[in-house]
C-alpha cells in the first residue's frame, strides 16, 4: 500500500547483503511514544525516498483510538514503525484493521524487523477482538506472513489493474466467518491518493 505501496515494493532492492543479519532478540517492539515523533518524522523520507506518507503517518498518530502504532527498536534506536488502523465492513460487524504505513530503515532492513513488527501487531489486533486485517502491499512479502488475496472485502476505492493481488487480508483467531463488503476506514484513509499509483 502507499501505506506498503506495490509501487514502493516494486522498487526494493533485492540484491542487499544478508550477512549482516542483526540478532533478532536486540529488537524490542513496543508501543510509539510522543518522545519518539523525530526518530518517526526522519524514518520515513528515509523508507519512503519517492513519497510522502508523514501526513498520512501524523493524522493517524494523532488518533490513538484508531491507530495502533508501534516501533521497533534496537539498542534503544528506532529501527521501524508500523501502524494498524481498526476499520469496519459495511454491512458486516465484523471488527477489521489495515496494516500501513510500516517503514523499516534502510540500514535496518531485511533483517526481520518489519516481520516481526507485523507478527507484534496482529497478535495485538488479535487480542483486540479484531477478526480481520488487510493490507494492500506487495504479495511476496505480506504472502509469507500469512496474507492472502482478498476479493470479497474490497477496499475503499477501486483499485488500478496493475496492482492485482495487492489487496490481501488475514483472519485473525479462530475466525471462520466470511466477511463480504467494503472496507469502512476513518477519514485519514479517505485520500484517493493513497489507493492509487
Ligand atoms: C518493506 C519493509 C517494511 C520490509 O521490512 P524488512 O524488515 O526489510 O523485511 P523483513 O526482514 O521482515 O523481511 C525480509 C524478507 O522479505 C523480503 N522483502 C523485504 N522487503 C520486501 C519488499 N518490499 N517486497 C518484497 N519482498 C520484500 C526480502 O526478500 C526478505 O526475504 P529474504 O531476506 O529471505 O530474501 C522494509 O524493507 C521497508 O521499509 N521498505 C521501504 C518501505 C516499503 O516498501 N514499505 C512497504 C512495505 S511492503
Amino acid at each position: 500500500m502507499t501505506h506498503s505501496s506495490p509501487r514502493t515494493v516494486a522498487a526494493y532492492n533485492n540484491n542487499q547483503p544478508y550477512s549482516d543479519r542483526i540478532m533478532l532478540e536486540k529488537l524490542e517492539i513496543r508501543d510509539c511514544r510522543r518522545a519518539d515523533s523525530a526518530a518517526i518524522e526522519s524514518l520515513y523520507p528515509q523508507a519512503f525516498p519517492e513519497e510522502n506518507l508523514l501526513p498520512l503517518v501524523r493524522d493517524l498518530l494523532n488518533d490513538p483510538v484508531v491507530a495502533i502504532s508501534l516501533v521497533g527498536t534496537i539498542d534503544t534506536r528506532i529501527a521501524g514503525h508500523a501502524l494498524f488502523t481498526k476499520c469496519g465492513v459495511v454491512g458486516d460487524s465484523v471488527n477489521a484493521a489495515l496494516l500501513g504505513p510500516l517503514a523499516v530503515a534502510p540500514a535496518w532492513q531485511r533483517q526481520g524487523i518489519g516481520s516481526a513488527m507485523i507478527c507484534a501487531g496482529l497478535r495485538r489486533l488479535e487480542d483486540a477482538d479484531v477478526n480481520l486485517v488487510c493490507v494492500l502491499g506487495d504479495p511476496a512479502y505480506y504472502g509469507r506472513l500469512g496474507f492472502l488475496p482478498e476479493s470479497l472485502v474490497e477496499p475503499p476505492f477501486p483499485l488500478p489493474a496493475e496492482w492485482d493481488g495487492a489487496w490481501q487480508s488475514q483472519k485473525l483467531g479462530e475466525t471462520t466467518t466470511i466477511c463480504e463488503g467494503r472496507l469502512s476506514v476513518p477519514p485519514q484513509w479517505l485520500q484517493p491518493a493513497l489507493w492509487a499509483p
